[in-house]
């Protein structure tokens, strides 16, 4: 203890090894989180309503696809004050079964999906237990949870998190039966929060989502009523596999970590059955490189033995990893989404082949959206979507925006703000699908800026942007052309006098037959002159992929 005068009052603040030692404890996750709450996207209440239906949704549409159901997602935002509401998010997927009931919804990062690399919307283990521990500090109530696997029974229980322990407490729990074999999960929370409709609101966020996820059906019973969208289509995506990591996306200190505790007998098995793309000649040509004997049990390697071995598993030549584990949105439900939620006059969408980061395969796609109603004023709406989520805040810190401002979009015919972003009656869609999401926080709101992650959106917004280009200037051709034929009928009666006059024939019906040429379209008007023309063809885009590399 720090020394003390006669009084007893210490005679300096400062502290002994011993005095901090007697403070060191472990930190339960949820009681970090319970501090931090503004890492999972709870720093401001009428952001916190949209990030507890956002994991909600996240949640049931994961569940549901994995499950192979057509999701019917239910959302009700009820006000009960000012700043009170009442959120039930309730879905028809698979339920969760009674012994995970508890621990699902009561302990942090503990999760059906971290483990796993395969892509779906939640990974870390957090998301909806944040929301409930949101609810928990803000009305101090507990979650009101109903679940069903569609057996005879359905729970309900209502639970608390324990933030010091990191344990669910279940405070009741009551079971009823299932005639209709109902199953899925409903979850009502009773919040502090602020009600928002405009940008970065629960309506956008549906609005995207159903974009992104035209297979669900979604009810939305807001503070201003009901509003559905709409499945388009009954076929669910591609089901994304699972696959294991490859070789150059590892890092030493995971790759040490899977020898402690791989089953397997000796480090060339390690190789071949925990690695995507290695076979027996690759492990062969790997273990040479690093002078390790193919027998060697994994735990036995050493540290400087597995730095080794990391070096050679990235020099050995190897394929490419499977790249059937990512489930991309598809030209054509990009094109139907855009045009189902957005009036405009022109729409393409682009699906990039898959391509690797860090060992994670991944793939990008980008859809447009020009014209018509969209608003002609100001930069561009940019749509920003990771696993078919929609990502509505921290915009300037992600990749997808970066690539975005990267482009040349004057060379498709379009005018850039001095940040880089488009202008005009523009929505840019951008989807990027991956195993493993790299967003830059654990409220997942921002992609980190890879160099590969941002080429290959680059590539796709160039391919999107080239077909746009056409667009927009046979668009502006013909507009210029109309104007042309206004100029041309303004002075027909000119013309038709002068005619007059050179043949003597009465300008009236000479007057007549023009206009009825040029409404008929059958007079040709001449285009600008040569010189400009060569000019405008120098501004043309470069049609090589990565012209703006
Ligand atoms: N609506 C749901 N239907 C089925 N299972 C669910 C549902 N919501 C959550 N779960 C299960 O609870 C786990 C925890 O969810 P969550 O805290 O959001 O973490 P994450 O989605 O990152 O895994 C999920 O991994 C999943 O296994
Ligand atoms: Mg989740």
């Amino acid at each position: 203890m720090a020394a003390k005068d006669g009084l007893g009052a210490p005679i300096s603040d400062n502290m002994t090894a011993e005095d901090i030692a007697l403070n060191m404890k472990e930190i339960s996750v949820a009681e970090f989180f319970e501090k931090n709450r503004h890492l999972l996207g709870y720093e401001n209440s009428s952001k916190a309503m949209l990030t507890i239906v956002k994991e909600g949704v996240d949640n049931s549409l994961d569940a549901c696809e994995d499950a192979g159901i057509l999701p019917e997602l239910k959302v009700t935002v009820k006000q009960l004050g000012i700043d009170r509401f009442r959120i039930i998010m309730e879905d028809n997927g698979p339920g969760v079964v009674e012994a995970k009931m508890a621990l699902a919804f009561g302990k942090m990062l503990f999760g059906s999906k971290f483990h796993r690399l395969k892509q779906s919307r939640g990974k870390q283990g957090l998301g909806i237990r944040g929301a409930i521990l949101y609810a928990q500090l803000t009305t101090g109530k507990p979650a009101k949870i109903r679940t069903s696997t569609g057996d005879a029974k359905v729970h309900e229980f209502e639970l608390l998190i324990d933030t010091v322990r990191n344990e669910p407490k279940i405070s009741a729990h009551t079971t009823a039966p299932n005639k209709e074999r109902w199953h899925g999960v409903s979850i009502e929370l009773e919040i502090e929060g602020v009600y928002v409709e405009r940008a970065q609101s629960i309506h956008e966020y549906l609005k995207r989502t159903a974009i992104a996820n035209p297979y669900a059906h979604i009810i939305y019973n807001g503070p201003n009523g009901v509003l559905k969208y709409e499945r388009t289509t009954n076929t669910m995506p591609k089901h994304p596999k699972e696959i294991k990591p490859h070789p150059y996306g590892i890092e030493l200190g995971i790759l040490i970590r899977m020898m402690a505790t791989t089953r397997s007998q000796n480090v060339r098995s390690f190789l071949m059955g925990e690695f995507s793309r290695v076979g027996g000649s690759s492990a062969d040509q790997i273990l040479a490189l690093a002078k390790l004997e193919a027998g060697r049990k994994p735990a036995s390697i050493a540290n400087d033995e597995a730095e080794r071995l990391h070096k050679s598993m990235q020099m050995v030549k190897l394929i490419a990893p499977p790249t059937d584990c990512i489930s991309p949105m598809t030209e054509t439900l990009i094109e139907n989404g855009l045009k189902k939620e957005l009036e405009a006059d022109f729409y393409v969408a682009i699906t990039r082949p898959p391509s690797v980061y860090r060992g994670n395969p991944f793939q990008v796609e980008v859809g447009l959206a020009y014209g018509g109603k969209l608003n002609p004023q100001g930069a561009a709406e940019l749509y920003r979507f990771a696993n078919k989520v929609p990502l509505l805040y921290h915009q300037s810190s992600c990749a997808i925006t970066k690539a975005v401002e990267e482009v040349d979009w004057k060379r498709y015919g379009l005018q850039q703000s001095s940040g880089g972003m488009p202008v005009g009656p523009l929505v840019v869609l951008v989807h990027f699908a991956s195993v493993w999401v790299p967003f830059t926080s654990e409220g997942k709101e921002a992609i980190a800026e890879y160099p590969e992650i941002i080429k290959d959106i680059k590539l796709a917004i160039q391919d999107a942007g080239r077909n746009l280009a056409s667009f927009v200037r046979s668009q502006r051709k013909s507009r210029e052309g109309q104007m042309r034929r206004q100029l041309f009928e303004r002075y027909i009666p000119v013309v038709a006098e002068s005619l007059e006059k050179l043949t003597g024939k009465d300008h009236a019906p000479i007057e007549m037959k023009l206009e009825a040429m040029v409404k008929a379209g059958k007079l040709i008007i001449v285009e600008p002159a040569e010189e400009t023309k060569t000019e405008t063809k120098k501004a043309e885009p470069a049609e090589d992929e990565g012209a703006d590399e």
